[in-house]
């Protein structure tokens, strides 16, 4: 894999990403994923893999809606009494229902298009929110609910870094196995040798080292 890393200098907010990110993006369509989001559960590659064909087939933008006590400090998704989408609200102080929009979004390749016509909030950024609306008004958002079997968690403050990381110390402790052990996930899919999963093996005098060779030699 190759990565490239573009800077944002200034908070602009989350929609600035496609505005640095159009000479990346190309024609593609794209995702974006906040790195502060943490999300663990089953079955989670296939809806990964279902928002990305979903994009490719009908284009437009998918994004995901997660039941939270207190969305307040989120993006909330309202809903009419059918159970359409009528809109997303970014931080309401009164939220219209409990449906949090976490950090992970699809869309087409309009999404550039799309951010350069945002205008900047209250909070002097341009919003995710607003482009998700401009696709709303298009007829063009999907908004995939997740279910409560799935864990959403942000480490964008101190509390909520500590949860994460108990949550996942606390899965790794009882199953043996790591969460998100990008090593692990490459060799599993045949995209890396067991040859070279040991070679990473050597690289590390941790713990992390020791479960990479426990990997390679009982998978
Ligand atoms: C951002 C988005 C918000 C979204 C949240 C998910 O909030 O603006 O819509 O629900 O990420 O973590 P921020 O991190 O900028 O406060």
């Amino acid at each position: 894999m190759r990565f490239e890393y573009c800077v944002q200098t200034a908070p602009r907010g989350l929609a600035d990403a496609f505005i640095l990110g159009e000479s990346f993006i190309g024609n593609d369509s794209c995702a974006l994923v906040l790195g502060d989001n943490i999300f663990y559960g089953q079955s989670f590659t296939r809806t990964l893999r279902n928002a990305r064909e979903k994009i490719e087939q009908e284009s437009g933008a998918v994004i995901f809606g997660y039941y939270v006590k207190d969305p307040t400090q989120y993006g909330v998704v309202e809903f009419s009494s059918d159970g359409k989408v009528t809109g997303i609200e970014e931080k309401p102080a009164v939220p219209k229902s409990h449906y949090a929009v976490p950090g992970l979004y699809f869309y087409d390749n309009s999404v550039c298009k799309i951010a350069k016509n945002v205008k900047p909030s209250a909070r002097g950024e341009i919003e995710i929110t607003s482009v998700n609306n401009a696709y709303l008004t298009e007829k063009k958002l999907s908004v995939e609910l997740l279910g409560r079997g799935m864990a959403w968690l942000d480490t964008g403050s101190y509390d909520g870094l500590l949860e994460a990381s108990n949550f996942v110390a606390t899965i790794q402790k009882r199953q043996g196995y790591y969460v998100s052990c990008i090593e692990e996930i490459a060799y599993r899919n045949g995209w890396i040798t067991k040859e070279s999963l040991l070679e990473c093996a050597k690289g590390y005098k941790t713990d992390y080292g020791t479960y990479l060779k426990f990997i390679a030699e009982n998978s």
